[in-house]
């Protein structure tokens, strides 16, 4: 009995005295967000430098995942991330090697859940925050801790720069505000993952200080009131425009219709009758009605006044050529 206790106590002293090889000491898994690497430390052995191999149990069976590594550590984030996972290690040297130094191993409960990223802006006095759960290694970049776990939310704590009273609040989105801080103040943020159903906390992120400005929104009536008159404005200009053209339609009537008010320019221009091409005017006039029909189709008005005699609305007046009497 005595012999077993000091050969436990002992142990290493022990096996070293007999020539064996030593375990590896302080095996370790350190795990961040499925980034499972098992650590330790080399035991002393002075016969020469010793190796390590690194094995799980998978379907009773125990595979290499590091062998003979000169190493003190071994990346075991290939395995499942779920079930109870054995893990081993041993020391090795030429033909002799330690025992198996052994650890259980569970992803998804001992994994540590790293520190989100946050980007936060300050928005007159409130602070938007936008989260993003850590990444899986070796997973593609749209799997997130938040893809693995059934319940998940972020712990917010947030505290004026310089003081140490802080407040938390837990949101369950990826984004979210904190309002109505004091103007003009700077606030320090903080997030970390949490997971509710295991009461489970991860890493805080780095402190983001941001600082915030005067509510300087304008109050909803003064939105309200600007809304309505730029409608009414746009009623005024449609009107306006509106008005514009019947005035320039009307105008136009009027400068085409009634004999007299015909442009100066073109009365002397049909008032040379030894003009040559008076007679694109005339010939055709003169020559059949309907040809004078289609000019007139400009108005119905102007057409009703032309048929007039004593009305001088027409084209050939001004050339003293009477279209009525052709
Ligand atoms: C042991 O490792 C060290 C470096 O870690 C190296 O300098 C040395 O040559 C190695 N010794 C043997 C016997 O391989
Ligand atoms: C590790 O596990 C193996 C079986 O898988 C066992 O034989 C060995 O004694 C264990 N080592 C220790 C130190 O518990
Ligand atoms: C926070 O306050 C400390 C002094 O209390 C100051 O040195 C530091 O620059 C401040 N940080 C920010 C981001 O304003």
């Amino acid at each position: 009995m005595a012999r077993s206790l000091a050969c436990w106590l002992g142990g290493c002293l022990l096996v070293s005295a007999l020539g064996m090889v030593p375990p590896p000491e302080n095996v370790r898994m350190n795990s961040v967000n499925f980034k499972n690497i098992l650590r330790w430390e080399s035991p002393v052995f002075h016969k020469g430098n010793l190796t390590f191999t690194a094995q799980f149990q998978s379907y009773r069976q125990f595979q290499n995942i590091c062998k003979s590594t000169a190493s003190t550590e071994c990346d075991f984030s290939s395995i499942s991330k779920y079930g109870d996972h054995t893990l081993r290690v041993r020391a090795e040297f030429a033909d002799e090697h330690s025992e198996w130094v052994n650890i259980s191993f569970c992803p998804v409960d001992d994994t540590i859940i790293g520190p989100p990223e946050m980007q936060v802006e300050a928005l007159a006095d409130s602070l938007h925050m936008r989260f993003l759960a850590p990444r899986i290694e070796k997973e593609p970049e749209t799997w997130t801790m938040r893809n693995i776990y059934n319940s998940w939310a972020y712990n917010v704590q947030y505290w004026k720069n310089g003081t140490d009273k802080k407040f938390r609040i837990t949101l369950q989105y990826d984004f979210g505000v904190l309002r109505n801080l004091e103007p003009w103040t700077t606030y320090c943020v903080q997030v970390q993952g949490f997971l509710p159903d295991r009461n489970k906390a991860g890493e805080w992120s780095e402190p983001v200080c941001e600082r915030t400005t005067e509510d300087e929104t304008t109050p909803s009536w003064v939105v309200a009131v600007v809304l309505i008159a730029s409608v009414f404005l746009a009623f005024l200009v449609l009107l306006g425009c509106f008005a514009l053209l019947w005035y320039i339609y009307k105008k136009t009537k009027h400068t085409f219709c009634p004999g007299n008010s015909l442009p100066q320019h073109l009365k002397e221009f049909l008032g040379n009758p030894h003009h040559s091409t008076l007679l694109w005017f005339s010939f055709p006039l003169s020559e059949e009605n309907e040809v004078f029909d289609k000019l007139s189709i400009i108005s119905e008005d102007c057409e009703s006044r032309k048929r007039n005699p004593g009305d001088s609305c027409s084209f050939g007046t001004p050339s003293g050529q009477d279209p009525q009497s052709s």
